[in-house]
């Protein structure tokens, strides 16, 4: 029993939201999946004994989480031929009935919610709080995709015609979709591609990271029982190799790919090189993320944001805050007060629920991570270096403040946060400073000035704006996901046009 005490110090209470009664606010696994509370982001404290419940369950479920037994290499090419066959009768599925499954996955996510807690923090060191939500996004994918599947895949469209013509308009599956995914969101993203590319009718062949090979066989095997067809689906384990091995088969349709801009680009190579029909690539990769504070923000709250949006998960979300852009006028303040915030975080063991950052997902991540920390410890001021565990995957909070923007020139995928400082007249040279990296996927702005925040919205090519909040944590359906340039292809994950990216159209002309 964890008392009410240990979970007041969790980051919602200390660096994030409070309601407007000053209720610190927890997501909890019950009454979260529901489609009309998708804006509330969690419920009160007061459920202290649902939280119990949880982390109970949790522990118990820590201790008969089994090896992989489904890992048998599956050849690629046996993957995609036997998904091609599944895709004939699936293409042809009502899309009532494809949604039906997708709506039943999500039940069974519900219903094994401490399960899948457990493998993200044994698989991915997350932190119950980010499980949770975890579990709660890839619900809401698949209740999401069902809803809007059933708007887009039913009924085919009539479009206007003369009399004696009959024009419809309906949209279908491409075919067999190659979906590869992240380590950083392995059940959120893994559920999102692969059920958005089934809800379209495509097959799906999915090659997960391989460091959270569990986690996606046991959301295949669930998919499975809720109503996929065994053919329709296929797990393939490995790593880059099987996944470039996929994107080239012959029989791949299209791609879904989250993770990093330079997989991006060898993904779009291999499908410009192949032979037959032009492969779409549908990619969310990273971004160097940037965050504007003006004078006239307020303090405590840029504070409280700036740590979310930098450490939760370690840092490790492609939106996650990188460099944060202080006017000079109140810098010092404003950095005293982030620094505070960040000294409360507590670095260790992800399965205590006190814990605000786990573990980095593996060492090689760990050591890239650490000799950035070192080279900017020589090359930076250092305003904050946090202390973590020294055996593990662990690395410390870091704040380092840079005399120029322009000297982090690449996504740093862990929780460091660069602080730029900037004059009243020179808002014009950030902006430029940020459009120059080239990506664009999340931004924030901190300022009460409505002109100030339209003006950089209406200069920025970004996928994600989050104005006076922080910038992580996009809801299914309410904030659609994705980013452009160096930081993707465009469509947004949990948006209302992103199953039609999925699929073909096809145009029906009948002289009646
Ligand atoms: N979708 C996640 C977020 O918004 C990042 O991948 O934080």
């Amino acid at each position: 029993d964890v008392p009410l005490e240990t979970l007041l110090r969790r980051p919602a209470d200390i660096i994030g939201s409070a309601d407007n009664a000053g209720h610190a606010r927890i997501p909890l696994p019950r009454d979260l999946f529901q489609p009309e509370r998708i804006n509330s982001r969690g419920i009160e404290f007061g459920e202290r004994a649902a939280v119990n419940r949880l982390v109970a369950e949790v522990a118990a479920e820590r201790a008969s989480v089994a090896p992989v037994n489904d890992r048998e290499p599956i050849d690629v090419h046996r993957a995609a031929a036997t998904a091609r066959s599944g895709f004939s009768s699936w293409s042809r599925t009502p899309a009532a009935v494809r949604a039906a499954a997708l709506e039943r996955a999500a039940d069974l996510l519900e219903q094994r919610s401490a399960r899948f807690i457990a493998l993200l923090q044994r698989e991915g060191g997350k932190t119950l709080d980010d499980c949770v939500s975890e579990v709660r996004e890839a619900a809401d994918f698949c209740r999401y995709y069902a809803a809007e599947g059933r708007r887009l895949f039913g009924e085919a469209q009539s479009l206007p015609g003369p009399t004696g013509e009959r024009n419809t308009l309906r949209l279908r599956g491409r075919g067999v979709f190659a979906a590869i995914s992240p380590w950083n969101f392995p059940l959120a993203i893994f559920m999102g591609q692969v059920t958005a590319a089934l809800m379209a009718g495509n097959a799906v062949v999915a090659k997960p990271a391989e460091q959270t090979p569990r986690i996606a066989a046991e959301a295949v095997r669930l998919l499975h029982e809720a109503g996929i067809p065994v053919k329709a689906l296929h797990l393939i384990q490995g790593d880059g190799h099987i996944g470039a091995a996929l994107v080239a088969h012959r029989d791949i349709a299209g791609v879904v790919f989250t993770g990093s801009t330079e997989v991006a680009r060898s993904i779009n190579r291999v499908l410009a090189g192949k032979d037959g029909p032009i492969v779409p690539l549908i990619a969310e990769t990273g971004g160097i993320n940037a965050m504007i504070a003006d004078a006239t923000a307020l303090p405590e709250q840029v504070a409280d944001d700036v740590v979310t949006s930098a450490f939760r998960s370690a840092g490790q979300r492609c939106s996650a805050l990188r460099l944060l852009f202080v006017q000079e006028d109140v810098a010092d303040r404003m950095i005293e007060m982030i620094v505070g915030a960040a000294r409360e975080l507590k670095i260790g063991d992800p399965s205590d629920p006190a814990t605000h950052v786990g573990w980095v997902i593996d060492g090689d991540a760990k050591k890239r991570l650490d000799s950035h920390i070192a080279r900017m410890t020589r090359e930076a001021r250092v305003h904050f270096a946090g202390s973590a565990p020294s055996s593990g995957n662990f690395v410390a909070p870091h704040i380092f403040e840079l005399n120029d923007a322009r000297r982090l020139t690449e996504e740093v995928f862990g929780p460091i946060l660069h602080i730029v400082r900037y004059s009243s007249s020179a808002l014009d040279g950030v902006l430029e400073t940020i459009a120059d990296t080239g990506y664009g996927l999340t931004l924030g702005i901190h300022s009460r000035i409505d002109d100030t925040v339209e003006a950089v919205i209406d200069r920025l090519q970004v996928g994600n704006i989050y104005v006076n909040r922080n910038m992580i944590g996009a809801v299914v359906g309410v904030q659609p996901f994705g980013g452009h340039g160096l930081s993707g292809t465009g469509p947004k994950a949990g948006g209302p046009h992103y199953l039609t990216r999925f699929a073909t159209e096809q145009t029906v002309t009948v002289n009646t």
